[in-house]
């Protein structure tokens, strides 16, 4: 029989890479999707026609309850999440609510409703933050620097909490960054590669960052999904770091973008204190060993690689929309 899995923030990059790894593997896929009129939903949906999308909030414990007894899962993957790093300094009361303490509404609910649910926690090398070690492990200690990572560090212990207290099959994926052509815009790489792809065609002059310093172990969303269901396929749960094993600064991804472009980020990149943040992670980097011998997982796509498809990406997308012609008429004589 077709197993079924539930995923929450189908909405974001992760949530439609996942769904489409689940329905290829033969599974009925549900994705949770919060507000009235979420424009995301259709997107998704479009995307994906064979997705089944309800309605649920991580606010709201009624109404997870309500999509479990729906959706009737095997498989939870809790992927939403306030993620962006920048807005948890902003919204940091927010960012323990949906983040943090939106991970034991999910957990809670499966424990009333089905404890025998398998459910993935989308935890985060932002949980390192001040490294304590290089590079990090499943044994590295915590030390997160934002709302955002502490709150990903209360999602972690909670998960394991559930699986030690009521031997429920719950798991924590430690994720460091992935990115992708889906990437948000307010993430820094998929900001480098648009705004990029925008100077080459015209549309742009400038692109304003914060700290060009920063070092960050990158690899392809596409990749990581397969680690997630493989850690719910195994018999014991267990946490996993899923990494590439490579750290690149901001300014490497920069040279990379603008290179392929042809292009010089120096005559481009201004830098911008509105982007730096409150305390920041300096440098990430994961080793991954764990979930290449056990899971027998690893990536694909590499650094090179991954900025070349994003660049890529966007140049084609904008170059479709029109956005490069209609910039050229507008500024015809
Ligand atoms: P993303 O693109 O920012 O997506 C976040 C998702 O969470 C969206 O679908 C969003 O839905 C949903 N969401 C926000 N608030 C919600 C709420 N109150 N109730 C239900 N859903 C809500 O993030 P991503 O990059 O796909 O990452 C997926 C997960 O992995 C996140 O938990 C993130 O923190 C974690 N993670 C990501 C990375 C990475 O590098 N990408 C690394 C480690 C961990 P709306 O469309 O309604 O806003
Ligand atoms: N977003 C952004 N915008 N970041 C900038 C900018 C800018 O203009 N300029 C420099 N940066 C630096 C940030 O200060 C940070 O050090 C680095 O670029 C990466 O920032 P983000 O792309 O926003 O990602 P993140 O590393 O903070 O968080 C992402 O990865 C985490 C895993 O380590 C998110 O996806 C999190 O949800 C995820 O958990």
């Amino acid at each position: 029989m077709a197993r079924t899995a539930l995923i929450t923030g189908i909405t974001g990059q992760d949530g439609s890479y996942l769904a489409e790894h689940l329905l290829a593997q033969g599974y009925e896929v549900w994705g949770l999707v919060r507000g009235q009129n979420n424009p995301r939903a259709a997107t998704v949906q479009r995307l994906i026609p064979d997705l089944r999308l309800i309605e649920g909030d991580l606010h709201d414990q009624s109404s997870l309850i309500a999509a479990l007894e729906a959706a009737r899962p095997d498989e939870v993957y809790n992927l939403g999440a306030i993620s962006f790093v920048a807005l948890s300094f902003k919204q940091a009361i927010n960012t323990g609510e949906i983040t943090g303490l939106g991970v034991t509404r999910v957990l809670d609910a499966i424990r009333v409703v089905n404890p025998r649910i398998r459910f993935y926690q989308a935890s985060s090398s932002e949980m390192f933050g001040k490294v304590r070690e290089t590079p990090q492990n499943e044994l590295t200690p915590f030390h997160p620097r934002s709302p955002y990572g502490a709150a990903k560090a209360y999602g972690h212990h909670i998960t394991v909490n559930y699986r030690e207290s009521y031997g429920m099959h719950a798991v924590s994926g430690i994720l460091f960054n992935h990115e992708s052509p889906r990437r948000g815009m307010e993430f820094v790489t998929r900001k480098i590669t648009h705004t990029a792809a925008r100077i080459k065609l015209g549309l742009e002059r400038e692109l304003r960052l914060g700290n060009l310093d920063a070092r960050r172990d990158w690899g392809y969303a596409g990749d990581y999904v397969r680690a997630m269901h493989l850690m719910l396929q195994q018999s014991e749960p267990d946490d996993y770091v899923i990494a590439s094993g490579e750290s690149h600064s901001v300014r490497e991804f920069l040279a990379a973008a603008f290179g392929h472009l042809g292009l010089r980020w120096e005559d481009h990149v201004v830098v911008d204190e509105r982007f730096l943040r409150p305390a920041e992670v300096d440098v990430l980097v994961g080793d991954a060993g764990k979930a290449r011998r056990v899971l027998g997982w690893q990536p694909g796509v590499g650094f090179a690689d991954l900025v070349v498809m994003m660049v890529e990406s966007d140049l084609r997308e904008l170059t479709a929309s029109g956005a490069a012609s209609a910039s050229a008429s507008a500024s015809a004589p």
